[in-house]
């Protein structure tokens, strides 16, 4: 709208949590300050926001040794000109827990939310260039994987999303929901409505199906290989896959 000055859109990183499924070697510190090949894991989220053009970035981190966060990355210079700010959750309430924390941060902004143990090889540019461009709602980026159901699940017929599940027994599709999200100013007053799962937590994935059922959510597939590093093989799988992508690139 003429005379109207579009806000920038913000990136949240959620690094909260005890990271319980890897004792122990979360146990003296947390999952996020694990190594990936040759960086604490973190740096690779942060880096998928600042590749993105996204330079004023929340980390919402939790659990023991939070303030090795602030040591480790300091101001952020080492990626670049960028702003970072932090803030913490106690306990592991969940994934849209941890985002309704970022609250004083994001008011009034459209967001990228990413979770803080998701490495990809490529780019989400194109994805935040085209919800800059959509009126209003959230973005989801899907991946194809061999192991549905250990993810958020998306059924997809005619193009159009019908709705997620998380972690189902039987997934309906091969489509995992990633832990990168595209979400416009409403999305606190959607986690603010949120019920605690039968796990105890605010699911991110019932924050997703409120956009689906408003009709407002839109996807895209992402390319290149994407993971998570919450368990040990998924730990084990991220190194690798960053080792050979550094290989190759040699
Ligand atoms: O990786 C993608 C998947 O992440 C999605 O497909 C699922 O829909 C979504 O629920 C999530 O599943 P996980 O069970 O793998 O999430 P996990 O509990 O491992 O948490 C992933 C990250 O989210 C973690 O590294 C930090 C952040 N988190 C998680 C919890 C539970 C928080 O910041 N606070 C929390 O309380």
């Amino acid at each position: 709208m003429a005379g109207q000055i579009e806000m920038a859109m913000k990136g949240i990183v959620l690094a909260g949590g005890t990271g319980s499924r890897l004792f122990p070697l979360t146990k003296i510190t947390n999952k996020h300050l694990l190594p990936i090949y040759d960086k604490p894991m973190i740096y690779y989220p942060i880096q998928t926001l600042v590749d993105a053009g996204i330079d004023d970035i929340l980390i919402v981190t939790g659990g023991r040794n939070a303030g090795d966060f602030l040591r480790l990355l300091a101001n952020g210079k080492e990626f670049g000109n960028i702003h970072l700010d932090y803030t913490y959750q106690e306990g592991e309430g969940g994934i849209a827990e941890a985002l309704g924390l970022a609250h004083h941060f994001g008011a009034g902004h459209r967001l990228c939310v990413i979770l803080g143990d998701n490495i990809i090889k490529g780019s989400i540019r194109t994805a935040v260039e085209e919800f800059r461009h959509q009126p209003a709602g959230a973005k989801i980026l899907l991946k194809e994987v061999p192991d549905a159901e250990r993810f958020g699940v998306a059924e997809i017929e005619g193009g159009r999303i019908l709705g997620i599940e998380e972690k189902p027994k039987q997934p309906k599709s091969n489509l995992a929901v990633t832990g990168i999200y595209l979400y416009d100013e409403t999305v606190f007053d959607k986690v603010q409505k949120l019920k605690r799962s039968d796990r105890g937590e605010l699911e991110i994935t019932d924050v997703n199906n409120a956009y689906i059922a408003e009709g407002t959510m839109s996807f895209a597939h992402l390319d290149g290989w994407w993971t998570d590093a919450g368990t040990f093989d998924s730990l084990l799988r991220a190194n690798n896959l960053v080792a050979t992508t550094r290989e190759n690139a040699a």
